[in-house]
């Protein structure tokens, strides 16, 4: 079968090793003969590869002795919620950036005060608002480094005068981050770090235990640090997978490497959207994410997009139709989307312009 190319915005692409080492896994896991699905996690095969995953993330992300990280279900949306009931005792800011970072900001106005210290609302979350100002009595600052659904990224780690969390779904172990710089880094492993079904939080461990509130014994981040993310079963099959592609990342050169490739393709694409008489990019240029590519057809053309979609299709090109609330195109180009998927699109881009002149 010819290969397809795929852009989904996760789950997503993962690299082929992966998926074999996850087939190998469910067949006989480790040379047990038993499969990875029917594995204890009391095992002592099992707390290897839950030490190894642990200590490949710590590595890759260069994460600080006095950081630990925990991997539980519930994706990034449960975290919403975790972060408020483990943060928040006064008041909490929250930088709206799109969606996710609306519904995170909603969980934290559940259980108390926390605001949009600044939005991007008004022009559909297609830029990064800047000049706000940081108050010192916030117990955190919320952000999302990468908004899926429109295409903008925060590409720096900003300077934050209060502890700063940071909801890195779309965008972790795809450019250097300096963990030092977070109280807590979380998102959902789906994108760039494995299969759904399993979420991850880096926690400075000193900054947990500052909230009065009753925390639900699941709730709180310390059962989970305190029991090496085995307090209850952990999401076995997702946190193997995570495992392997965690290993890729390491043979790739390590995030260092992934983040040239990622450069690379993102600027090969963002040069056809800029060049090409058809379409139109919606993110403004300064903050465009790498990760997530969204354009339009260009104006007055708007009506070829389903004809553009089915074009794609046919050089089995999928996962490309925008987010509903932003319409269009979206090509996610995370770590495991090659150049030559990019080129693929590409080449359907031009040859379709040239159709249509
Ligand atoms: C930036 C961001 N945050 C949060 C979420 C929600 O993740 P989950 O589906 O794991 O709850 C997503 C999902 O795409 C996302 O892109």
């Amino acid at each position: 079968m010819d290969k397809v190319h795929v852009f989904n915005a996760g789950p997503c692409l993962l690299p082929q090793v992966v998926y074999d080492k996850a087939v190998e896994a469910i067949k006989d896991f480790k040379g047990t003969g038993v499969s990875l699905l029917s594995i204890s996690h009391r095992t002592k095969e099992w707390e290897a590869t839950m030490d190894e995953t642990r200590a490949l993330w710590k590595e890759l992300l260069h994460i600080p002795d006095d950081y630990e990280t925990v991997f539980l279900g519930g994706g990034a949306s449960l975290q919403f919620l975790y972060v408020a009931m483990n943060y928040l005792e006064h008041k909490a800011a929250y930088l709206e950036t799109g969606v996710w970072a609306k519904k995170a900001l909603k969980e934290a106005q559940g259980l108390g005060n926390a605001y949009a210290i600044a939005s991007s609302a008004d022009r559909n979350y297609c830029y990064i608002p800047r000049g706000y100002e940081i108050p010192s009595d916030i117990d955190y600052l919320h952000i999302t480094t990468n908004n899926t659904i429109y295409g903008t990224e925060i590409k720096e780690d900003i300077d934050c005068p209060v502890p700063l969390i940071a909801d890195m779904s779309s965008d972790i172990l795809s450019r250097p981050v300096d963990v030092s710089k977070y109280a807590m880094i979380y998102g959902g492993a789906q994108k760039n770090a494995g299969p759904a079904g399993v979420a991850f939080a880096i926690i400075r461990k000193d900054s947990l235990g500052k909230v009065s509130r009753y925390l639900p014994t699941m709730l709180d981040y310390r059962t989970h640090l305190d029991k090496g993310s085995m307090f209850n079963t952990p999401p076995v099959f997702s946190i193997y997978v995570m495992n392997e592609t965690l290993k890729w990342v390491k043979a790739m050169g390590g995030v260092d490497a992934i983040h040239a490739l990622d450069e690379k393709k993102a600027a090969t694409l963002y040069a056809e959207i800029d060049r090409n008489s058809l379409f139109r990019g919606t993110a403004d240029a300064r903050d465009r994410s790498i990760m997530n590519i969204c354009f339009v057809m260009a104006e007055g053309r708007e009506e070829l997009a389903d004809e553009f979609l089915a074009f794609a299709k046919e050089r089995r090109i999928v996962g490309i139709k925008g987010h509903r609330s932003v319409g269009g195109f979206r090509a996610s180009t995370y770590n495991a989307c090659t150049q030559e998927d990019v080129e693929a699109l590409v080449k359907a881009m031009q040859d379709f312009e040239n159709l249509k002149k």
